[in-house]
């Protein structure tokens, strides 16, 4: 069993994509603006789906201090982000929030308050990520193999 990235997480990069596509049918430059956020987000959001989140789907379990096999991936994510992937999830939001802020600049231009919101909502977003999501999601990893390294010594 391959872990998955929990629903509630899901939802929600779901709906910032489906909002954000929407503004980059905009033929002016708040869907310019948009355009160049949907191919940063494309890339970061699919990252973090296939190699970051999956991981909290059993900090549940975690937490109760239980490990099985179908943990196993969670060796890859810890080793992924001690290589380096974690500073690159920061990297990649100062892109990202560099370039939200051409759409809030845009939307302000136009008086669309509520896609100046949209973009308040995004990098709000990825601050929980940044104090919360990430640092989660290492240590559900680590402390994954810490469990395996006890028991491993129980024998
Ligand atoms: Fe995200
Ligand atoms: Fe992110």
């Amino acid at each position: 069993m391959e872990l998955k990235v929990p629903q509630t997480l899901r939802f929600e990069h779901l709906e910032l994509r489906e909002q954000l596509y929407a503004l980059t049918k905009e033929d002016n430059d708040l869907g310019a603006a948009a355009r160049a956020v949907m191919e940063l987000f494309y890339m970061h959001a699919i990252k973090e789906e296939e190699r970051v989140l999956p991981a909290l789907q059993v900090l549940p379990q975690l937490a109760e201090g239980q490990i099985a096999d179908s943990m196993k991936s969670l060796e890859d994510i810890a080793a992924d982000l001690k290589g380096g992937l974690y500073e690159e999830l920061f990297e990649d939001h100062r892109t990202l929030v560099t370039a939200l802020r051409e759409i809030s600049k845009a939307a302000l231009v136009l008086g669309r308050k509520g896609e100046v919101k949209f973009v308040d909502r995004f990098i709000l977003h990825a601050q929980m990520e940044e104090e919360i999501l990430y640092p989660a999601a290492k240590v559900a990893a680590e402390y994954f193999l810490l469990l395996m390294q006890c028991k491993e010594r129980e024998g």
